[in-house]
C-alpha cells in the first residue's frame, strides 16, 4: 500500500488506552531497529505500553496530543505534542515520539506526520516547537528538511539502544 492510503489522525485517551498493545509495538519496533527514542535494547512490549500508559492522563486532560499514522485501521506511526506547562510559555510545546514502523518508513508518513503535529501545535496557540533527535539520524535529516532549525548539539547526551554515548541535535520551530 502507498503513503496516501494512511490517515493521520488523533487518538483521544480513551481509544489510545484501548490500542496501548499497537502503541507499545511501534515503540519496541524503533527501539529493535536502533532508534535512540529515550529507552535501550531489550525493550518489552509491557515496558513500553507502561510508557504510553503514562502518557494517558495528559491526553485526556488536553496538555498532550497524539497523532496516529492509520493505514486501514492498524497503527503504523506516532507523534506527540506536550504543551509547555510553564505559565510563562503558553506559546511552547514539544515534539516527541516521532515513530514510523520500520516496514512503513520512507513512504513520506514521517514528513505527513510532523506537519500534522505542527498544524495541530498552531491551532493549539503552541507557536514555538522545540525537539531534539540523535545525530546523523533519519528524524535529524526529516527536521532539516521540513524547516526546523538546529540550535545546537551536546555531546554523549544520551546512549542508543546498544548502550553506545551519542551526540543529540537540538532543534526548534517557529511556526
Ligand atoms: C524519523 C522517521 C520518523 C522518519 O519517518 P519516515 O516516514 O521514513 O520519513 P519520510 O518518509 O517522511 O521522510 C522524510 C524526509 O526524510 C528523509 N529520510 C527519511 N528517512 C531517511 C533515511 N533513513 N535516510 C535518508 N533520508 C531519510 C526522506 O528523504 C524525506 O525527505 P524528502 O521528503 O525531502 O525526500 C523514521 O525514520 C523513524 O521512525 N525512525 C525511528 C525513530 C526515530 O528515530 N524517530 C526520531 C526520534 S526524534
Amino acid at each position: 500500500m502507498q503513503a496516501d492510503t494512511v490517515t493521520i489522525r488523533e487518538l483521544s485517551a480513551a481509544e489510545a488506552e484501548e490500542r496501548l498493545g499497537e502503541l507499545a509495538a511501534i515503540l519496541v519496533d524503533a527501539v529493535a531497529h536502533g532508534a535512540s527514542v529515550n529507552f535501550l535494547k531489550g525493550l518489552t512490549l509491557d515496558a513500553a505500553a507502561e510508557f504510553w500508559r503514562g502518557q494517558l492522563p495528559g491526553i485526556a486532560d488536553g496538555s498532550r496530543h497524539l497523532l496516529v499514522a492509520d493505514e486501514g485501521g492498524a497503527l503504523i506511526g506516532t507523534v506527540v505534542l506536550s504543551k509547555a506547562p510553564q505559565p510563562n510559555q503558553p506559546h511552547r510545546a514539544d515534539v516527541g515520539k516521532m515513530l514510523v514502523l520500520d516496514s512503513a518508513q520512507r513512504r513520506g508518513l514521517g514528513r505527513r506526520l510532523l506537519t500534522a503535529i505542527e498544524e495541530l501545535a498552531v491551532a493549539q496557540g503552541r507557536t514555538l516547537l522545540q525537539l531534539d533527535t540523535t545525530c546523523g539520524s533519519a528524524g535529524e535529516r526529516l527536521y532539516e528538511r521540513c524547516g526546523w532549525t538546529r540550535f545546537g548539539v551536546v555531546p554523549g547526551h544520551a546512549r542508543a539502544p546498544s548502550g553506545k554515548l551519542t551526540n543529540t541535535s537540538f532543534f526548534y520551530k517557529q511556526l
